[in-house]
């Protein structure tokens, strides 16, 4: 019916012909002219295909293609009859040895391109190993234990108390052993009981500060290209024989070692004037932290002077000032870098004729000076009354104290975090100097030094017990960068340079 009704409209007819002969046109051209096209892909695919299957392995030892760690792209080798490549049979065992080989060879270039970074780190961290930007707190010998005063004269009731909470305290052999030990004597005699003072537990185990101890810290401290170590003064006897054995060891791991000396407990003249003859006594040691300075025209030793703020109003801290007829510069000079917290205690400082402040606590945000956002308030201070500002970073902190200091001072150590924005916010304020707290104050839980995860203990977890020795040597390289780019910013040709201390020179 309807080819009837086509048929009869001729021209209708003509059309559909014509559609039909193009229709068959395209069809002949695209078999024609596609097809050995995609014959010809299909065979680039299969030779790539086996060369990179049975390429390898063809000659047998696939092992003979690698070579310095590197797999070498085998040459074509497939097996051709009249150029027509002949495919190879799917073979398990050759595939499975392929794809270890190649598994082996991945971590094999890992490897070597981690090794690459640590060789390129340390080479970095040596380079700069001498650097005496960076100040450090080291504690010799570490107070792993605190001695409860009220156990001295306390009764049995009270003991007991104390020893119910050691246990449940710490869950450690270590511990429960050593209260054993003092839960027998105090029968008999009443004696302190010892009550582990850490929250984290050190990888070198409660360590006694012995040589062979003090050179692998010294070793690690100078692999973090820090120079000077700060050593806390109290003028005890027992202190000076190891405090001149550190100084003793220091040269040979390009340390130099400066003093904390605190006036926390007392501010009077004549206390200030036995910590200072105590000093003076480690003074011609070589290794001890010396800078030249400018205008004195010699070499001054750096002091930082813990509760500085504590002198303010006190004879002490008016016979700091160089202009006093009784001025205590006569008996040792120095450039006196005094622990501040609040916002006022920078002019106390100034008043007091020290040359710089610190604020010595990590804990961000637990006093002014220890706020990180103050820092720039703190470094202009200091800029506009040619004073030295330096910031004390810190990894974290945590007390292990059933009477924590007044305040909240814990800070948590975010996974590194912390640390990090400490270190930034000092780098980014252009100071010349930045001092760590610490390397090993393990009471105040603000160390840097290995861990060893144990029951009861907190860890670097996630993460290697080296972490935070790792981190710190990132931080000082960042900031060596940062203060030769600012410092060279700055630069007056055929001027002395005081911006940023670069050799150990102060104005
Ligand atoms: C100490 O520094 C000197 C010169 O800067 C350098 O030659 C020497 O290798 C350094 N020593 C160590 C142990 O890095
Ligand atoms: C402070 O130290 C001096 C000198 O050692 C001493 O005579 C004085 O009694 C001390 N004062 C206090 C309050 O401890
Ligand atoms: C300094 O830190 C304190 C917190 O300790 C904060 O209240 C204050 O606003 C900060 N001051 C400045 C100038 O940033
Ligand atoms: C340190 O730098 C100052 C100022 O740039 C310069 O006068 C002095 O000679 C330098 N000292 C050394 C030991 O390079």
């Amino acid at each position: 019916m309807l080819l009837k009704k086509y048929i009869k409209n001729r021209r209708k007819l003509k059309i559909l012909f014509l559609l039909t002969v193009i229709v068959l046109i395209v069809i002949t051209v695209v078999i024609l002219n596609i097809s050995p096209n995609v014959n010809s892909t299909e065979r680039v695919l299969d030779e790539r295909f086996i060369a990179r299957i049975y390429g390898g392995s063809g000659g047998g030892g696939g092992g003979s293609g690698m070579s310095g760690g590197r797999l070498e792209q085998p040459p074509l080798k497939s097996p051709r009859q009249n150029g027509v490549i002949v495919p190879e049979k799917y073979d398990e065992h050759k595939l499975k040895t392929r794809i270890a080989q190649e598994r082996v060879l991945q971590l094999k270039q890992e490897q070597q391109q981690q090794h690459n970074a640590i060789e390129a780190g340390e080479e970095h961290a040596k380079l700069e190993a001498t650097t005496t930007g960076v100040h450090i707190f080291y504690s010799a010998p570490v107070a792993w234990y605190k001695t409860k005063k009220s156990q001295l004269v306390a009764p049995r009731v009270q003991l007991r108390g104390a020893a119910k909470e050691l246990l449940n305290d710490v869950s450690d052999a270590v511990l429960s052993s050593s209260f054993a030990t003092s839960a027998t004597t105090l029968t008999t005699t009443v004696k302190p009981v010892r009550i582990l003072n850490t929250a984290f537990y050190p990888a070198l185990g409660l360590y006694k500060p012995t040589t062979s101890l003090l050179q692998k810290h010294f070793d690690n401290i100078h692999n973090c290209g820090i120079g000077v170590l700060i050593l806390s003064c109290s003028g005890k006897s027992g202190e000076v024989a190891l405090y001149r054995e550190l100084l003793e060891l220091a040269p040979s791991y390009n340390l130099s070692i400066t003093f904390e000396i605190s006036v926390a407990g007392n501010q009077s003249l004549e206390f200030l004037q036995q910590q200072l003859e105590a000093l003076r006594r480690y003074s011609t040691a070589e290794s001890f932290y010396r800078v030249y300075s400018l205008s004195r025209k010699r070499l001054v030793p750096v002091i930082y002077v813990s509760n500085a703020y504590k002198l303010s109003d006190t004879p002490a801290g008016r016979a700091m000032c160089p202009s006093q007829a009784e001025s205590l510069r006569n008996l040792f000079d120095g450039y006196f870098i005094g622990h501040i917290r609040l916002k006022n205690h920078v002019d106390i400082m100034r008043r007091l004729c020290f040359e710089g402040f610190y604020n010595k606590l990590p804990s961000n945000g637990a006093t002014f000076a220890s706020t990180w956002k103050n820092w720039s308030y703190l470094k202009s201070y200091a800029l506009t009354y040619k004073m030295l500002f330096v910031p004390t970073v810190g990894p974290g902190f945590a007390e292990r104290n059933k009477f924590p200091r007044h305040g909240d001072i814990q800070r948590h150590r975010s996974n590194g975090r912390y640390y990090g924005v400490a270190w930034r916010t000092a780098i980014l304020n252009h100071v010349g100097f930045i001092n760590i707290a610490s390397y090993n104050n393990w009471p105040d839980g603000s160390q840097i030094e290995e861990v060893m995860p144990k029951a009861g203990f907190l860890d670097y977890n996630p993460g290697a017990k080296t972490k935070y020795i790792d981190l710190t040597t990132h931080w000082v390289v960042n900031f060596l960068k940062t203060r030769h780019e600012a410092a060279a910013a700055v630069a007056v040709p055929g001027q002395p340079s005081c911006y940023e201390f670069l050799n150990n020179t102060i104005c």
